[in-house]
């Protein structure tokens, strides 16, 4: 059912302190901030040779990323997404299994505009995962 890493996002408290750490420390290469709004994060993205990751800032008052960030006030690895190829065949087989989808069980648009869903992190060791129909 899992393909490729599609993307490790991580949360971090000031985005374009981390962009310049990514950027000037470890010498990535770094887009653009962008502002996501209807996500409620601001992204940077960090373009790697197999994957990339995602730097998240908050955005606005209920960012899906805010109580991560109070639990975790230095940042930390938020979820990591995974690529299939059927979101829909994907959310049967793990609900038939009883793994637990997170909201109403429906995929969403996600910040790529392809659909995507989470799935809860004490089913999967700690972990939130997403998924992404590529
Ligand atoms: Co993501």
């Amino acid at each position: 059912m899992l393909g490729r890493v599609n993307h490790i996002a991580i949360a971090v408290p000031d985005i374009d302190k981390a962009t310049a750490s990514y950027r000037d420390v470890l010498g990535a290469s770094v887009s653009d901030k962008q502002p996501l709004l209807e996500h409620g994060v601001t992204v940077v993205f960090v373009n790697l040779p197999n994957t990339k990751v995602e730097l998240l800032e908050p955005l606005g008052a209920d960012s899906p990323i805010g109580a991560f960030l109070t639990r975790n006030p230095d940042g930390g690895i938020h979820h990591i997404c995974y690529e299939v190829d059927d979101i829909l065949a994907a959310r049967d087989k793990l609900t038939a299994d009883g793994a637990r989808v997170l909201g109403k069980g429906d995929p969403k648009i996600g910040a790529h505009g392809k659909p995507v869903l989470f799935l809860h992190p004490k089913d999967f060791y700690g972990t939130l995962i997403e998924l992404e129909q590529v």
